[in-house]
């Protein structure tokens, strides 16, 4: 039998999925009378009709788990283009390892979980996220860009927002990725945090980075990233939080409010939240937690919350899409928040001018 090669596996490539297709609005309202997962997707939409009906509210989106690669990255650049979302908090792999791997050209690919041989996907350098196959060699392109990023940048600390929207500017100036996340969001103004940014492809990319340049390098600030979306919930105050999957996106969401108390400042809880995850509650841990659980630590509000449990690939174009179809974004205003968090940049570059000049 001839040997097989990358080639016999890397074919048919993911499509991502375009809700604007489909007007999903009469059967998630069917779902309102029936029981169980459809009542609380019925619910969980509505609410997010809600949020974008809300004129005062701002929607921060949470993206944890492999979303961008599973076929859904058309869903948030159109919730990007459409201002229904106004900051953005998620892991590195979808941002990094997936939406920046496709600015560049790269596919993700449709496998099999089922008669995957992977011992020869390793040997013939393909990764697996269950059903969906990666050209690994592709993906070190995309650990080698973030390490050129990094080069071309003044060395200092960095929120990831900020380097993101680097990586947005050098999709642009390379003419990359106009379907992009990261491009979207650097266009419009859409602030991407992603707080554990080394855990992903970038994290390859700076510990090069930084072991060429041991003594002045550029490294993220993780701190910077809480105060920036803190900020962002000062100047909010009401906020709608939809949170995809769970994990560390979900909690550093939730916590502004906490955080925000800290700095004096009096703003109520998120007031909307709706969470889609297949996590449950009994280990205790972040994922699985319940909204109603968030409200005893006082940061979601208990009126307006829901729980959808299943698989984000089957409801998220539901969910998103009922708030799509249904319009209210039409009459929202577009937030800006890089441009609010780079005039926050200005006014500390102006502080720290006049101190120095001080100390002369
Ligand atoms: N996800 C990946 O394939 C991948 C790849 C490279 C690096 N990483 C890094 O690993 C870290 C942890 O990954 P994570 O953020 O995905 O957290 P995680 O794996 O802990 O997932 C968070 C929660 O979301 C749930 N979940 C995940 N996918 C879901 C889905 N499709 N539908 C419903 N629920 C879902 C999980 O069950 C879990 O409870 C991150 O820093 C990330 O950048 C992840």
């Amino acid at each position: 039998m001839a040997k097989l090669t990358q080639k016999d596996f890397l074919k048919g490539t993911i499509k991502h999925i375009d809700m604007k297709k489909y007007n999903v609005v009469p059967m998630v309202e069917a779902f309102e009378n029936m029981a169980y997962s459809s009542r609380d997707l019925a619910r969980a939409s509505k609410i997010y009709h809600q949020m974008l009906s809300d004129k005062n509210c701002s929607v921060i989106l949470c993206i944890a788990g492999s979303l961008i690669s599973a076929g859904l990255k058309k869903i948030i650049v159109d919730m990007i283009q459409n201002k229904m979302v106004d900051a953005i908090v998620s892991n590195g792999a979808n941002i990094v390892d997936q939406d920046f791997f496709e600015a560049l050209g790269y596919k993700h690919y449709l496998g099999s979980q089922h008669n995957a041989d992977d011992n020869l996907l390793r040997d013939l350098h393909i990764d697996r996220i269950y059903d969906t196959y990666i050209n690994e060699d592709e993906l070190k392109e995309c650990d080698e860009t973030v390490h050129k990023i990094c080069n071309s940048l003044e060395p200092r600390p960095y929120s990831s927002r900020e380097f993101i929207w680097e990586m947005g500017k050098w999709l642009e100036k390379n003419k990359k990725g106009k379907d992009s996340v990261v491009y979207n969001a650097y266009k419009y103004g859409v602030p991407i945090f992603v707080p554990a940014f080394s855990d992903c492809s970038a994290g390859f990319g700076f510990v090069a980075h930084q072991t060429e340049h041991p003594t002045a390098h550029v490294s993220i600030d993780s701190a910077k990233d809480f105060l920036e979306l803190t900020k962002i919930k000062i100047k909010a105050k009401e906020t709608g939080l939809m949170m995809f999957s769970g994990g560390v996106p979900k909690n550093f969401a939730q916590d502004t409010v906490v955080a925000a108390e800290i700095l004096g400042a009096e703003i109520p809880m998120h007031k909307y939240a709706v969470q889609i995850t297949v996590a449950d509650e009994r280990d205790g841990a972040l994922s699985g937690s319940t909204l109603k659980e968030a409200s005893s630590w006082g940061k979601v509000s208990t009126a307006l919350e829901q729980m959808v449990y299943g698989e984000c690939t089957t409801l998220i174009p539901l969910i998103i899409g009922y708030g799509y179809h249904k319009g209210a974004w039409k009459k929202r205003k577009a937030t800006n928040y890089v441009k609010f968090l780079q005039d926050e940049d200005k006014k500390v570059a102006a502080l720290k001018a006049k101190e120095n000049k001080a100390k002369k």
